[in-house]
């Protein structure tokens, strides 16, 4: 059998994709019910976080820890991945010792160069491109709140960054629409957009985007890694920010998604959070359950 890795949402079947988030669903009620099994026994996550994180890196160790396994934070600070022992060799050591991988990063190729040379699972938990396991969480929220996301339409407003290029892969696997509003010079990238531009479409309006949208999403107008252009940014993406009143031009039943940390008054109005439409803090807890149903999946699909 070979070894599964999830580094982005193509790495896995539609038909897989849905069954983590069922068996999410099922892990999330056992969890509420005090019956989370102990699958995890004996299993030890190696964390390796390039960059910051709050949601990521408890949801991950909480997961571990409330399965019967272990999670260990390795930062470049403290590991000789950060004095430039080589992304390959990390990953043939790492390996040996752990039974699955999990990589907050800048470029994507390190996540793949690292996959390639693993014999145990690894997950994308970031990276500049894409943020597959927010946006299986944030699949779990929907279809928990308002059933079936296929045949439904999307709205991103904001950057073309890490999470709208997840979302557009997100579109082609779940089968519905993405309407994306940005900012001229910050769209995603071209070949994505061509390759599934069946699903996509693109434009700088964020009113036409969201108008009739049954979920509407957004993200910091500066991502991890362009702290410099904060300022230059503010500038660009004035007026792309969600508001209830944006959310009045969607559907009457549409929710309200953000991957947080959000910035009030930039991307969203100081009380878009707080609307009933939000569900931002349900998509946070979904990382929890849905992680450990995706390390399930990819530990009984890579057994050796
Ligand atoms: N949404 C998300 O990945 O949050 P963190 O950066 O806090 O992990
Ligand atoms: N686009 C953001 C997402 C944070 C979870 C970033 O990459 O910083």
């Amino acid at each position: 059998m070979t070894t599964r890795h999830f580094l982005t949402l193509l790495d896995f079947s539609p038909a897989e994709l849905r069954a983590v988030i069922e068996r999410s669903v099922a892990m999330k009620a056992d969890h509420y019910a005090g019956r989370d099994e102990q699958v995890f026994r004996n299993k030890v996550l190696g964390m390796i976080f390039e960059k910051s994180s709050t949601r990521t890196r408890v949801s991950f160790e909480a997961g571990m820890a409330q399965l019967g396994g272990h999670a260990m934070f390795l930062s470049p600070r403290d590991t000789q991945l950060g004095r430039g022992e080589p992304v390959e060799d990390s990953a043939r050591v790492l390996s040996r010792m752990v039974d699955i991988i999990m990589i907050r990063t800048f470029a994507h190729d390190v996540v793949e160069r690292f996959a390639e040379y693993s014999r145990v699972p690894v997950i994308n938990a970031l990276t500049d491109d894409f943020h597959p396991c927010q946006v299986l969480a944030d699949i779990q929220t929907y279809v928990e709140q308002r059933g079936e996301i296929s045949g439904k339409t999307v709205a991103w407003v904001g950057d073309g960054n890490n999470m709208c290029q997840t979302w557009i892969h997100a579109a082609a696997q779940f089968g519905f629409r993405l309407h994306i509003a940005c900012p001229p010079g910050f769209e995603p990238n071209h070949i994505l957009l061509q390759q599934y531009g069946q699903h996509v479409t693109l434009g700088h309006d964020i009113r036409a985007a969201v108008r009739d949208a049954d979920l509407v999403t957004t993200d910091v107008w500066a991502s991890m890694g362009q702290e410099d252009e904060q300022r230059e940014r503010a500038q660009r993406f004035r007026g792309y920010q969600v508001s209830p009143a944006l959310m009045d031009l969607a559907k009457p039943d549409a929710l309200f998604m953000h991957c947080l940390p959000a910035h009030r008054g930039e991307e969203v109005s100081e009380d878009m959070l707080d609307d009933p439409r939000s569900v931002v803090w349900d998509e946070a807890e979904n990382r929890l359950h849905v992680q450990k149903a995706l390390m399930v999946f990819l530990l009984e699909n890579s057994k050796r």
